[in-house]
């Protein structure tokens, strides 16, 4: 057998014609930036986010910075971030000049321990960042409080997460203002670069739509030093087609991890993906945890099955960091993950068998003693 850890496929087939058809109308209508395409899907996305306001930009990287900017968090300011992310959330900190806070996850959820919040808060604190990482909603309800408490802003990074819920309210949709990616491998994935802004702040959604158009609301008129992010017709168009399909595809996914579940309990040395009370979980990413990560990649991949890891090096390690000092075995959670995490094929459209062949070779790698 040969599965993908990625494929388009399944999706691609299902949406091809009416891509076509978006693209053609746009092609046709001559107009192609900040147009009622984009006018269009802002609006579906944000009814679909249950928010009052949806502000399309070119990227969820760009959908992080403007968050921090339009809540003016700058050099003086703290921000509270997991060490266990994808870098794009740190990097948006650093863009804004803010110092970078990390805190550690739980273990059993992969998200920021709510319980490690407090003692990261000092009077610099501005903004807690949230990452609904792999598709699980983090603790929003402890997270929200302890915001309040300390009176700072929420930011969710829901790049992973469209759709998901936390004690039945949407991750996007708690923050103050929060930020999503629709890149291509998202739940919701665009075909190039796109992302969005969600609030239901009217003021906030308002700055936020100057600074992703080089700050102006009337053309030539500059009332802020804005940057040019801005998600353009053609991908509002891809974005607003796929977005009807969003509840099935969620379906899926979580049909898909359920089998996973399913086929691989009870393997000894093998960590499965937990869901937390209250927490839903969309799954972007079926992430297993193992001590054998690198030998059971190998022989996955030898076996005709692809995987990921994500991510293999934490942020606080990577070279771009290196000017902040850390080192190996300061934030050891997000360490152990990182070497630990193992990402199976989860592409809607995935066959039963496929999944069985996946849970049957890793069952194998134990049972036959592989993995010494
Ligand atoms: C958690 C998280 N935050 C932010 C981003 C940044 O999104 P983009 O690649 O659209 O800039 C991504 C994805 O790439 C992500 O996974």
């Amino acid at each position: 057998m040969n599965i993908p850890f990625l494929s388009f496929n399944n999706q691609n087939n299902l949406v091809e014609k009416e891509i076509r058809a978006a693209f053609e109308r746009v092609f046709q209508s001559k107009w192609y930036i900040l147009g009622e395409e984009l006018a269009d899907f802002e609006k579906a996305y944000a009814q679909y986010n249950e928010v009052q306001h949806c502000i399309g930009v070119a990227n969820g990287l760009d959908a992080l910075h403007i968050a921090l900017r339009t809540l003016e968090i700058g050099k003086a300011d703290e921000v509270i971030v997991p060490s266990n992310t994808y870098i794009a959330s740190w990097l948006a900190i650093s863009q804004t000049g803010a110092t970078i806070v990390p805190v550690e996850p739980n273990p059993q959820t992969f998200n920021i321990d709510p319980d490690r919040i407090e003692a990261a808060i000092t009077q610099k604190t501005k903004v807690i960042m949230p990452v609904h990482l792999y598709g699980q909603a983090c603790q929003m309800d402890a997270i929200m409080k302890i915001a309040g408490k300390h009176n700072l802003f929420v930011i969710e990074d829901n790049a992973q997460a469209q759709g998901c819920t936390y004690n039945g309210k949407l991750t996007g949709s708690f923050g103050h203002i929060n930020a999503t990616s629709f890149y291509p491998t998202k739940n919701l994935g665009a075909y190039g670069d796109a992302g969005a802004l969600t609030t239901s702040d009217a003021g906030l959604a308002q700055k936020a739509n100057l600074l992703r158009n080089y700050g102006s609301e009337k053309k030539y008129y500059n009332e802020v030093i804005g940057i040019n992010s801005r998600l353009d017709e053609l991908q509002a168009a891809f974005l607003s087609v796929k977005l009807k399909y969003m509840t099935g595809w969620v379906d899926e996914r979580r049909k898909i991890a359920a089998a996973y579940d399913q086929h691989l309990a009870g393997i000894c040395g093998l960590i499965l993906p937990t869901t937390a009370p209250k927490a839903t979980h969309v799954y972007h990413l079926y992430v297993i945890r193992t001590d054998k990560r690198d030998a059971l990649e190998k022989y996955l991949n030898s076996m005709g099955i692809g995987t990921g890891i994500h991510y293999p090096v934490p942020a606080h390690l990577q070279k771009a960091y290196q000017y902040l000092g850390y080192r190996d075995g300061d934030f050891p959670i997000a360490e152990k993950m990182a070497g630990t995490c193992l990402s199976l094929p989860l592409n809607p459209g995935i066959t039963e068998q496929e999944i069985t062949y996946i849970c049957k070779m890793t069952r194998k790698f134990y049972e036959k003693g592989f993995n010494n």
